[in-house]
């Protein structure tokens, strides 16, 4: 049996978990800062480093607990080195090396985006590369061909804002609150997503996207009705903005899929837990004979488990790192 500590602080979740064998979630322990942060309307980086150090421990030592082992059945200590907020990062990083050195036991970085990924991997039903993946998050929007395990080509990204982070700042525009993604989720159910036609970036052929543009749409769309006395139906306008997110997303994964001659698509990042994403995908994977893969909603978001997950496949093939680790908030993918 291996066991794999994982610890992530790569934004405002101070996360630790046990995983065995890369596939077994004994502990996933995560305490989320967002009550800290949400009066500041987002996350403010040097209290999320803060708060990192200050219950990194608790959590650490509940994971191991929870697991029903001890630290000494430990195999290896794995640990979020980017991309992320710097000193978040830090927080994690140095207390991972901290660990390993205390228990005798190896060290993994492993890329926070590769994590996502492989958080497909810890349900009962797993994709086996080739597949194309999603990957949707606050801070990142990548279109991936997960050529094996350790192995993932990007074929597509953002050129401005992320996708969950549009989500954020049309919720604010709003007046939802923070972080605005499940509350646009929620709102959406209320409205039509029909009502309103916002942009999509869909124009050119290639794999990439743009979420500042259907930003944009929906803050001119809010003035003109304050400025011309129409009255804003907030659930519509959400459940509007929410369907032309997700009819990109949807399109562009299906269509590299195609292209590539890739029956299997997956779903990662925090975003991938939006209901009317999920849905949509599931729909259109079906039309086209495409075998569908999305994590459960706590393993899309941020999370330690998926950490350990990737680090798995480093240590099976013996790839470890020295105390030299840095943490690298701007770590590219691929
Ligand atoms: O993956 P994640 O937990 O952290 C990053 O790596 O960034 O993603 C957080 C993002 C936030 O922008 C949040 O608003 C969004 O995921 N999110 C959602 C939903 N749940 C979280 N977006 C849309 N619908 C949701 N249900
Ligand atoms: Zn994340």
């Amino acid at each position: 049996m291996n066991y794999i500590l994982a610890i992530e602080t790569s934004c405002d979740e101070t996360a630790a978990a046990v995983v065995a064998n890369g596939r077994e979630v004994l502990s996933n322990i995560i305490f989320s800062q967002v009550d800290i942060h949400k009066k500041y309307g987002g996350v403010v980086p040097e209290i999320a480093s803060r708060k990192h150090l200050d219950i990194i421990s608790q959590i650490v030592v509940e994971a191991i607990f929870v697991a029903g082992i001890t630290s000494d059945r430990l195999d290896a200590v794995a640990v979020t080195n980017g991309p992320g907020l710097a000193g978040a990062l830090l927080a994690g990083l140095s207390y991972a090396k901290g660990f390993s050195y205390a228990i005798n036991k190896p060290l993994i970085g492993v890329h926070h985006i590769e994590g996502h990924i492989c958080a497909n991997y810890l349900t009962e039903k797993t994709p086996e590369p080739p597949f194309i993946c999603l990957v949707a998050s606050g801070g990142h929007t990548h279109l991936v061909i997960a050529e094996g395990h350790t192995d993932y080509r990007v074929i597509g990204k953002t050129r401005d804002d992320a996708c969950g982070e549009a989500f954020d700042k049309v919720a604010r525009v709003l007046g939802l609150g923070y972080p605005g993604g499940p509350l646009i989720d929620e709102l959406s159910k209320e409205g039509d997503p029909c009502s309103i036609n916002f942009p999509r970036a869909m124009s050119d052929d290639s794999y990439n996207f743009s979420f500042s543009g259907l930003k944009s749409a929906v803050i001119n769309y809010l003035h003109k009705c304050e400025t011309t006395g129409v009255k804003i139906k907030k659930a519509d306008v959400a459940a509007s903005f929410q369907q032309a997110v997700v009819d990109v997303l949807v399109e562009k994964t299906i269509n590299a899929c195609m292209v590539n001659n890739i029956k299997q698509a997956a779903l990662s990042g925090g975003v991938a837990s939006n209901s009317a994403l999920r849905t949509a995908a599931a729909d259109a994977c079906e039309k086209r004979g495409i075998e569908l893969f999305i994590p459960p909603p706590s393993l899309c978001t941020d999370n330690a488990a998926m950490i350990a997950c990737r680090a798995f496949y480093e240590y099976r093939s013996g790839r470890f790192d020295d105390f030299s680790l840095n943490a690298y908030p701007g770590l590219a993918l691929g």
